[in-house]
């Protein structure tokens, strides 16, 4: 059943260049430079939209906050992100879009904060792995990723497959709303398509990074710090971090570093340096390095100057900023993953945690 895979969650990483096919297939055009969704919401609606409000918890919410930065550049739309157990109702604007995003579908929090989202009127939408699930009737319409049942705690493959939703909405979105022109919208269409392959050579590097994990897995705290599209991703590493290898981890936007958790770095605290898109995290990754810490850089191949500054560099290939958050994630994914087996954890059923949290 694990396919001969020692756990869930590594047939689970490795199944990710499926995953992410599937749930692009049959939604692109490549001829309209358009993305087809049925969303449940008329062209009309999509132009009037003022904002979006996007509630979700853990990794799925990590998903959410993607959104953020793509559907302003995308869409010309501002983006709140919500923890669903922290949502109130009150906050709803009018002409907003709703978005529930759940893999399973069954959130306790999640639905909660839907359905009281939804008394104040407006369009929502769900994106979520499981179709019949709850959420899937309280929304106007919803995006499936079809990434066949997730069996390991930690979500993997239903996270890159969520981003890969966001994406594709983001780019519908713009297009409704003449944001994105036909050209620009097939150029990234075209490059999303490329995808698949791109994570296919990322877990083709999966010996090398089992190696990192293997030299930093006595390590008391990790930091994992990015910039923007790598923000989430850096909350996303240090989640799986805490939950299947059970080291205290932080993620940070490298800006913050310098506003207090600065004052934790030192030779003990290794920081996975989320450095594919820009050149802003160099300065961060000087700043780790000159307080002792070892720096995993997360770099484009051939990127000339990152060897100069980290202690090692997972290369990964080049690709739009966008995507290549996707990339970054599957990295950080394998590297929890190797941490936590050189450790004997438990990896698919870590202490205290249920796959599917249906209480509030
Ligand atoms: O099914 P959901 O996407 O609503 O689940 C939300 C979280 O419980 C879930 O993402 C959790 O954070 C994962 N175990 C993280 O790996």
């Amino acid at each position: 059943e694990k396919g001969g895979y020692p756990h869930f969650m590594l047939k689970e990483i490795h199944e990710q260049p499926r995953a992410i096919r599937e749930t692009i297939a049959g939604r692109i055009s490549e001829i309209d430079g358009d993305v087809r969704l049925s969303l449940g919401i008329s062209e009309e609606e999509i132009m009037s939209l003022e904002r979006v409000t996007i509630i979700a918890c853990g990794t799925s919410y990590h998903a959410g906050m993607l959104a953020r930065n793509l559907f302003v550049r995308a869409a010309g739309l501002p983006v709140d992100v919500e923890v669903a157990s922290e949502f109130l109702s009150l906050q709803l604007r009018p002409r907003t879009l709703l978005v529930g995003i759940t893999q399973s579908g069954e959130t306790a929090d999640t639905l909660l904060a839907l359905k009281k989202a939804k008394t104040c009127g407006g369009r929502s939408l769900a994106i979520t792995n499981v179709v019949g699930s709850t959420v899937t009737e309280l929304v106007d319409g919803t995006i499936f990723t079809r990434c066949g049942p997730e069996i390991g705690v930690a979500a993997t493959k239903t996270f890159t497959s969520q981003m890969v939703a966001v994406i594709l909405l983001a780019i519908r979105l713009g297009r409704a709303r003449g944001h994105l022109t036909p050209d620009q919208a097939r150029k990234m269409l075209i490059e999303l398509t490329k995808l698949p392959g791109l994570v296919q050579r990322v877990l083709e590097k999966r010996e090398e990074i089992r190696k990192i994990a293997e030299m930093f897995a006595g390590a008391s705290c990790y930091f994992f710090i990015g910039r923007d599209y790598l923000y989430p991703i850096s909350l996303e590493g240090a989640l799986k971090m805490k939950e299947i290898a059970y080291i205290p981890s932080e993620g940070y936007a490298g800006g913050e570093l310098k506003h207090g958790p600065l004052a934790l770095i030192t030779e003990k605290t290794p920081v996975v340096a989320l450095a594919t898109c820009g050149k802003k995290i160099q300065s961060n990754i000087k700043e780790v390095r000159a307080r002792g810490a070892e720096v995993i850089a997360l770099a484009t191949e051939g990127d000339p100057d990152i060897a100069k500054v980290a202690s090692k560099v997972i290369e990964l290939p080049e690709t739009r900023p966008i995507y290549s958050a996707v990339l970054c994630t599957v990295a950080v994914q394998l590297l929890a993953y190797y941490t936590a087996n050189k450790l004997g954890l438990p990896i698919d059923k870590p202490r205290n945690l249920a796959k599917c949290v249906t209480v509030e």
